[in-house]
């Protein structure tokens, strides 16, 4: 075979990736379980570059040069092995699938192991940038061994988006399932920043009385500075977009309950099992579920709240400004707790995840491409071993110049009866980072209060248990 990589699969995002692929020059195989989506590619788009259609699942195979690689672009789960089964004893050892799909990183590191017994490369790879991205140039994140990216990288990272410096937004994330991995935290950060941004939009709207084309201007100012963002550009655009049928802003006539694919549920499970407090992830998948529960919410309608008390003009002017900070701040705690998610999994699961080059090769083609990935990238090269990104000194600087205006907007959310779950935990976090002593103490006192589930103590080495009854001390065998 002639053709340098082949893509299975060719909806939207299988079709716009094999276009990309031949834009730059690559001969590209294609198949597709209905052959006539292969034929409508080469008949609009064949002048891109190079196609080779296949009909059948053998003809696709022998139309790519060795080792071969195998791009399979169809939906999660149950279809993906599908097509693994299908093509997997038509490969020879050295071959490589590459899965650009939203797959669960569990069932990336099964396949992953399954096909590296049969001498084959799994590659589990994240792709973000929606359609759009496919087409133009992709965040990509791949898996699996060191050996295939020798062989796939330099094609993923010229049909990958460039940073501002240039860089490709690729890199070699680690092997089995860490690109998926993260690709998956990728997307729990984007739930997170999009409700950030809602609540943004929801307290300078009904606290200080703003329109929907106001906010848009607002936004356009926020990303011309630190908040500079994708997601913060599309928000500015939707807001001020007016519905063609009623002449009513956009975003009052469409259905407030938020849906989801899933990717984000999977980042709080995986961080609950790794013990890793993602509150900002999990306030955000919350609100989308919270959103779409009509019953629970016709409930609530009944339910009292505060008496309005609406910000004066001047201060509405003001709150913007306070609103901002509080956003910024927000945003960077969610980061922080993100990545701490991925060096637990780094740690779990032993890869070596470089977090500053993921921060990277998310500042172009993303959905979360943002400026300030830029700082994130600085903060890890100054400090390998950074902790937290709250330790970096530069960010824990623009956390303490913005904490009294987030602190005025959580209570003006507060006072005015505006949920804003996603500031509100984002602060508590701070506070509890920050905090000397938690409570957590009397959590333990309690637990051994009823069921002797003992406690550690400040002054001394060892297991104890308070016998309630006369307040003795025992130490235990840990
Ligand atoms: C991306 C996106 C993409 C997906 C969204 C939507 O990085 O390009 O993350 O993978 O379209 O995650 O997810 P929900 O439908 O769950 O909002």
């Amino acid at each position: 075979g002639t053709a340098q990589i082949g893509v299975t699969g060719l909806a939207v995002m299988g079709r716009n990736l094999a276009r990309n692929f031949a834009r730059n020059g690559y001969t590209v195989a294609l198949h597709n379980r209905t052959a006539s989506r292969t034929r409508e590619l080469v008949e609009q788009f064949g002048d891109e570059g190079t196609f080779v259609p296949a009909e059948t699942a053998e003809e696709f195979v022998a139309a790519l040069e060795r080792p071969r690689r195998l791009v399979v672009m169809v939906k999660a789960g149950a279809p993906t092995d599908a097509v693994i089964d299908e093509f997997a004893p038509l490969l020879e050892p050295g071959d490589m699938i590459i899965d650009g799909g939203n797959a669960h990183f569990a069932d990336t590191r099964r396949r992953e192991a399954a096909l590296r017994e049969r001498g084959l490369h799994f590659v589990g790879t994240g792709v973000s940038g929606g359609e759009e991205g496919a087409l133009n140039g992709p965040s990509i994140m791949p898996g699996g061994s060191a050996e295939s990216y020798a062989s796939l990288g330099p094609m993923l990272e010229k049909i990958s988006a460039k940073a501002a410096d240039g860089s490709p937004c690729c890199t070699h994330i680690g092997p089995d399932g860490a690109g998926h991995f993260v690709k998956m935290v990728h997307n729990g950060i984007e739930y997170a920043d999009m409700q950030l941004i809602a609540e943004a939009y929801d307290l300078l709207r009904h606290a200080a009385g703003y329109e929907p084309a106001r906010i848009a201007e607002v936004f356009r100012g926020w990303n011309a500075g630190r908040l500079d963002s994708y997601l913060i550009e599309i928000t500015a655009e939707v807001l001020a977009h007016v519905d063609a049928a009623t002449g009513k802003p956009f975003v009052d006539v469409v259905l407030d309950q938020a849906e989801q694919k899933g990717t984000g549920r999977w980042t709080v499970q995986i961080a609950l099992d790794l013990g890793v407090p993602v509150s900002g992830i999990a306030e955000a998948v919350f609100a989308r579920s919270l959103s779409g529960h009509a019953g629970q919410r016709a409930v609530g309608r009944g339910l009292a709240g505060p008496t309005p008390s609406p910000l004066a003009a001047d201060e509405a002017e003001a709150f913007a400004a306070q609103v901002e900070q509080a956003l910024y701040a927000s945003k960077l705690v969610s980061y922080a707790q993100g990545f701490h998610q991925l060096q637990a999994a780094g740690a779990e699961y032993s890869w070596t995840l470089d977090l500053g080059a993921i921060a990277g090769i998310w500042r172009g083609g993303c959905i979360i491409r943002a400026a300030f990935l830029d700082r994130i990238t600085a903060a890890y090269a100054k400090d390998p071993a950074l902790p937290s990104l709250l330790a970096d000194e530069g960010f824990a600087a623009e956390l303490g110049a913005a904490q009294d205006a987030w602190r005025q907007v959580v209570a003006t959310a507060t006072r005015s009866g505006i949920p804003a779950p996603g500031f509100s935990t984002a602060l508590a976090y701070y506070d509890a980072l920050r905090a000397p002593r938690l409570p957590a103490a009397l959590i333990q006192g309690q637990r051994d209060f009823f069921g002797a589930h003992t406690y550690h103590r400040v002054d001394r080495d060892g297991v104890f248990h308070t016998l309630w009854s006369d307040g003795r001390v025992e130490e235990r065998q840990s």
